[in-house]
C-alpha cells in the first residue's frame, strides 16, 4: 500500500494507492452508514457492487456517462433526492467514476447542508492522477466548462490501478496526456519512463509520481491564486477545443493539442509530438484560432483583463505569462 499524505492545513487527507484496493477500501472508513454513491453508466456494474456491498444500504445514483452530465440539472436532481431520503449531515458522498462523477459529486457534497464528507474512488487514469486530488469541484455552465464550482477537499482518495484494465484505450490515453503534462511542467523523468516500451509495468510508480507533483503544487496554492495555474498547461486552448467540439474531444485530447501548440517553438517540441503520437493523441489545432478565442476569453485564468498563460520553455520548468486580453489572439498566432 502506498499512502500519499496531502497535508493541507484545514483538511489533511490521504491518497491510498494499491492494486485491488477497491475490494477492501471500507476498512479505512470510520463509518459505513448514510453513504451516497454517485457513479455513471460507463462504470462496470461489478465495481459498483464491490463498493456497495462494503457499505450499509447506500443510496446509489447513476448518471449517464459523458461531460453533459456535469450539469446543474443533475446537481439539482441528486441533491433534492438526498434531501427527500433524509441523508443526514453526518452522511458521506462517494464519487465512483471519472472526472465528471468526481466533480459533480464534490460539488454536491460541498453544498449539501453546507458541506458533508466526500470520498473519491477515481476509476479513470485522468481522475486518478488529477481531478480526484486537490479539491476542485464544479459543474459546467452552458457557456463555460467548470464555471460553477468551488474548492472542497475529499476526506480520502482510494486509487485501485486494476480498474484501469477495463478502461477504453482512448480514455487511458487521455489520462496519459495529463501525465505528460506533469512531466513537462515539473518532472521530466515521467516522460523518460513513458517513452520506454515497458512503461505500463511502471504504471503504479507513474501514478504516484504524478500525484506527488500535483500535491506539491496544490500545497503551495490551494485556491489557485498563482502557482497552481501551472497545472493548467495546455488547458486554455484544450478547454476551448473541448467546448467547441461539443466535448467530442476528450479532455486529454484537447490538452494534448493545447500543450503541443504552446510548445511549438520550444527545443522539446519534436520530443513532445513523438510521445503524443506514441499514445495516439492529437497535436494539431482542429479549428481556426479565431473560432476558439471566445472560449479562451472566458478562461478562469483571466484576471484584471490579463489572461495568464502557462509556458514551458525548459523541460520541467513552467512559468506564467500574463497577456492583455485584447492581445491574446495576436499572441497565440505568434507562438503557434
Ligand atoms: N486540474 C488543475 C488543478 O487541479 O488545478
Amino acid at each position: 500500500m502506498t499512502k500519499i499524505n496531502i497535508p493541507l492545513p484545514s483538511t489533511p487527507y490521504n491518497v491510498y494507492l494499491e492494486e485491488h484496493l477497491l475490494d477492501h477500501f471500507s476498512s479505512y472508513l470510520t463509518t459505513v452508514d448514510d453513504m451516497v454513491i454517485i457513479t455513471d453508466s460507463g462504470i462496470p456494474t461489478a465495481y459498483v457492487h464491490t463498493v456497495k456491498e462494503q457499505l450499509n444500504d447506500p443510496l446509489v445514483f447513476t448518471i449517464p456517462a459523458g461531460e453533459e452530465s456535469k450539469s446543474l440539472t443533475n446537481y439539482q436532481a441528486i441533491i433534492e433526492e438526498m434531501i427527500a431520503q433524509n441523508i443526514p449531515k453526518s452522511g458521506t458522498v462517494i464519487a465512483l467514476g471519472g472526472g465528471v462523477v468526481g466533480d459533480l459529486s464534490g460539488f454536491i457534497a460541498s453544498t449539501y447542508m453546507r458541506g458533508i464528507s466526500f470520498i473519491q474512488i477515481p476509476t479513470t487514469l485522468l481522475s486518478q492522477i488529477d481531478s480526484s486530488v486537490g479539491g476542485k469541484v464544479a459543474v459546467n455552465s452552458k457557456l463555460a466548462k467548470n464555471a460553477i464550482g468551488t474548492f472542497y477537499q475529499p476526506k480520502a482518495v482510494f486509487i485501485d490501478p486494476i480498474v484501469l484494465n477495463t478502461l477504453e484505450e482512448n480514455q487511458l490515453h487521455s489520462g496519459l496526456a495529463e501525465m505528460i503534462k506533469y512531466g513537462l511542467i515539473k518532472e521530466p523523468s515521467i516522460i523518460d519512463i513513458l517513452e520506454k516500451d515497458d512503461w505500463r509495468s511502471n504504471l503504479l510508480e507513474l501514478i504516484e509520481m504524478s500525484i506527488i507533483v500535483k500535491r506539491d503544487i496544490v500545497l503551495q496554492d490551494e485556491f489557485d491564486q498563482g502557482i497552481r495555474h501551472i497545472l493548467n498547461y495546455g488547458h486554455t486552448l484544450g478547454h476551448a477545443i473541448e467546448q467547441h467540439s461539443n466535448y467530442q474531444f476528450l479532455h486529454g485530447e484537447g490538452i494534448a493539442i493545447g500543450m503541443a501548440c504552446m510548445a511549438r517553438k520550444t527545443p522539446f517540441y519534436q520530443r513532445l509530438v513523438a510521445v503524443l503520437k506514441q499514445f495516439d493523441l492529437p497535436y494539431t489545432l482542429p479549428y481556426p484560432l479565431k473560432e476558439l478565442v471566445p472560449y479562451i476569453l472566458k478562461d478562469k485564468k483571466v484576471h484584471d483583463k490579463f489572461l495568464h498563460f502557462v509556458l514551458v520553455e525548459t523541460l520541467g520548468q513552467a512559468i506564467i505569462k500574463p497577456i492583455p486580453i485584447e492581445k491574446v489572439q495576436e499572441y497565440l498566432e505568434e507562438i503557434i
